[in-house]
């Protein structure tokens, strides 16, 4: 079976086609960073503008690249939460209406739990149950996977996620938006022992985070001392934020009694995470799963991947064209 995936929740149209016998067909991806940098966020109507644009000929692009016509998809999945309203409906309709006119299944994906099956795609897939952090630039959760849909989140930000703390202290470096990948690579000449910042939420029980103050006391450094490195603050920055999350993903393998950790989303496409991550999990004879880094960020594949297991198990929606800007990955069902 050959599913449609179709991924416009934010400021990235992604379109791929997989196959439950062949897997990853083939995808396609347009960013639209250099839409958006200028104004320094996104900026949804513009977002939804652009995703209305870019759906058919991206779809043609990869049909046409992949050999295949329209008649050989045999469902499509589309994100339809959590994101931004406009731009999640862009793709709901054009999914909605392919399928109607290819009188074909299809359903919505849950954006989050793409990203968090997203290591599925690799030749070494994640076996269940596993610990997951989920780290993208408008969540930060870890979760107890233990099947399709069988989730429990253990922890979550109590406010900024980790990118948009990365985003926003970038923002004050004077680095393009989105400023995540730019903090990473001008941390790598900087040291990270060179600004003292706290570890929120380290000294305190529980799986829960907190990155808002981390990055307000970044801020004030700089504010304070002018003549500060940036790449010592920025190494700085990164080592907190890192120190934070793989605490508290050891505390909860731990609590669990689990030793695979996957981590997903756009800020697990930064390095030092991933190195920590590897070094931490060998100490406790457990093993570290990540999708390639062009899978982390947003991407069509996830789409087609959640939504291919999904139908796989039966699963469509009606004809109804449904989004859910917001949507609890524990309220998904089983698979
Ligand atoms: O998953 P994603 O593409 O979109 C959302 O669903 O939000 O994540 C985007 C976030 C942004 O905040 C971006 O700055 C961050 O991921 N990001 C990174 C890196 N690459 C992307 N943050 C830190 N280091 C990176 N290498
Ligand atoms: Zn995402």
């Amino acid at each position: 079976m050959i599913v449609l995936g179709i991924e416009s929740s934010c400021d990235e149209t992604g379109i791929a086609l997989y196959c439950t016998n062949r897997g990853l067909l083939g995808h396609e991806l347009h960013s639209q960073i250099d839409l958006h940098a200028v104004y320094g966020g996104v900026v949804p109507e513009l977002a939804s503008r652009d995703h209305i644009r870019r759906l058919i000929p991206l779809t043609r692009q990869l049909l046409h690249k992949s050999g295949l016509q329209t008649s050989d998809i045999a469902g499509i999945a589309y994100t339809s939460g959590p994101g931004l309203a406009g731009a999640l409906m862009t793709g709901a309709v054009m999914a909605r209406s392919l399928a109607w006119a290819l009188n074909c299944p299809a359903i919505g994906v849950h954006h989050m739990e793409g990203h968090l099956l997203a290591p599925m795609l690799e030749a070494e897939a994640p076996p269940f149950p596993f610990v997951c952090l989920l780290v993208s630039g408008g969540h930060t959760l870890l979760v107890r996977v233990d099947g399709i849909g069988q989730y429990r989140v253990l922890g979550e930000s109590i406010d900024d996620a980790a990118g948009e703390a990365f985003d926003k202290t970038a923002k004050v470096l004077g680095l393009p938006y989105p400023g995540g990948p730019h903090l990473a690579k001008l941390a790598e000449s900087g040291n990270a022992s060179a600004v003292k910042l706290p570890r929120p939420m380290m000294n305190r029980p529980g799986l829960d985070f907190s990155f808002s103050g981390l990055k307000t006391a970044a801020i004030t450094e700089l504010r304070h001392n002018p003549s500060l490195n940036p790449a010592d603050l920025a190494a700085s920055f990164q080592a907190a934020v890192v120190d934070v999350l793989l605490g508290k993903c050891e505390r909860a393998l731990r609590a669990e009694k689990l030793q695979t950790l996957v981590i997903s989303g756009g800020v697990g496409a930064n390095q030092q995470l991933r190195k920590q991550a590897r070094e931490m999990l060998s100490e406790l004879d457990g093993r570290a799963y990540y999708p390639r880094l062009e899978f982390c960020t947003d991407n069509g594949a996830m789409i087609a991947l959640t939504g291919a297991l999904r139908m796989k198990s039966g699963a469509t929606d009606d004809l109804a064209v449904q989004i859910q800007p917001r949507w609890s990955l524990e309220s998904l069902p089983a698979v």
